[in-house]
């Protein structure tokens, strides 16, 4: 190999940059070119394509964001475009191989989540050959224990909390957390883990009111005039939906969570006459600085990631395991998701201290 290229994909995660910084540096001391695809695989339907040294990276592992910019809109196999002043969808994916071939790059790395998996496995199907690196706070994606990110959201989660208490207590109020996870409850569980919640509501338990309302109630009995309650943005009452808002975008529909947490806190008070308040943590999660604990996974996913490339092994995703980095084919864990399921130890271990899952 002599020439590759790194992007990033997806919604922004705490440790983008220490993987960008890992990889530039571990290939440019391989000796290859390394370029950098800007705003995502919408960069590389649109040429936007840097050559990358060692300046580009000096400075950035603390930073949060990434410096090559990223989208979560373009797929270049249905890439919108605008005709006659309509956006019709259209699949690119040769436009964008294209802009790779006319500058000799022989090899792509994709730091994204699910949906950049996918596209990063179709185009490994096409003959591209691709090496990932798992990235989402919502640690959801399979094959490995840890995507970076999570860690440093779970940290902002877990203050939040500690600043929820303080002012809940004070005002015998029982304040709602929500936090970010569409499908995998993980940033609430671990959060509300290390932050003391009285109940923690994931998406993989639909939640029944009434346990919420007997754990608030059973706590007011033993004094206790206040209660934390952590939401995932996914969580959903027992025969209920998810909160959602659809925006529909030509022939894609897309949808945009919330609300989980401020429906809560009302229904709360209406039952109880509790006073409740809902803080929405939102996108202050995926901002700033990572954790020393994701810079250093991030480094080594992209470390591991410029090996890959070395030995010529594509078509796989690092992980972690057992704390060490393994690799694992992107065909098996494209498009599927890593849940918290029953026999998930923190979940017990929340279980054994008391902690309601609204089951
Ligand atoms: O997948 C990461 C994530 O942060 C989710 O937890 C959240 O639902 C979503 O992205 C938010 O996306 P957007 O930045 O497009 O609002």
């Amino acid at each position: 190999l002599k020439s590759i290229a790194v992007l990033t994909g997806g919604g922004d995660a705490p440790g983008l940059n220490a993987v960008i910084r890992a990889v530039v540096r571990t290939t440019i001391g391989y000796g290859f070119k390394v370029w950098g695809i800007k705003n995502g695989f919408g960069g590389m339907v649109e040429n936007q394509i840097i050559e990358m040294t060692d300046d580009h990276v000096a400075g950035i592992l603390p930073r949060g964001g990434t410096i090559l910019g990223t989208t979560n809109r373009d797929n270049p196999f249905s890439y919108p475009q605008l005709q006659a002043g309509q956006t019709v969808y259209q699949d690119m994916s040769s436009q964008a191989l294209a802009n790779l071939q006319q500058r000799n790059i022989e090899a792509l790395v994709v730091i994204g989540g699910d949906g950049s998996l996918k596209i990063a496995s179709e185009f490994y199907q096409l003959g591209l050959p691709v090496v990932a690196v798992p990235k989402t706070i919502d640690n959801d994606i399979p094959g490995t224990e840890r995507t970076f990110g999570f860690d440093t959201a779970v940290g902002v989660a877990t203050d939040a909390l500690d600043r929820l208490h303080t002012t809940a207590e004070s005002h015998h109020r029982v304040m709602v957390l929500e936090v970010m996870g569409r499908y995998a409850g993980w940033i609430a569980l671990h959060a509300g883990m290390a932050g003391g919640a009285d109940c923690i509501l994931l998406p993989e338990i639909p939640f029944n009111i009434d346990s919420v309302i007997a754990k608030i109630r059973q706590r007011q009995q033993r004094g206790r005039q206040f209660s934390l309650i952590v939401v995932a943005e996914g969580a959903y009452p027992l025969g209920g939906e998810v909160s959602v808002s659809r925006i529909v975008e030509g022939s894609h529909e897309k949808i945009r969570l919330g609300g989980a947490g401020e429906k809560l806190a009302r229904q709360i008070e209406t039952l109880i006459g509790v006073e409740s308040r809902c803080t929405v943590l939102g996108h202050v999660q995926r901002g700033g600085t990572p954790t020393a604990f994701d810079r250093v996974l991030a480094t080594r996913y992209g470390v591991a990631a410029a090996e890959c490339l070395l030995e010529g092994v594509y078509g796989n995703m690092v992980a972690l395991r057992k704390n060490e980095i393994i690799r694992v084919p992107i065909a098996d864990i494209a498009g599927k998701a890593n849940h918290i399921t029953a026999e998930n130890e923190l979940l017990k271990a929340g279980r054994a201290i008391g902690i309601c899952f609204g089951d």
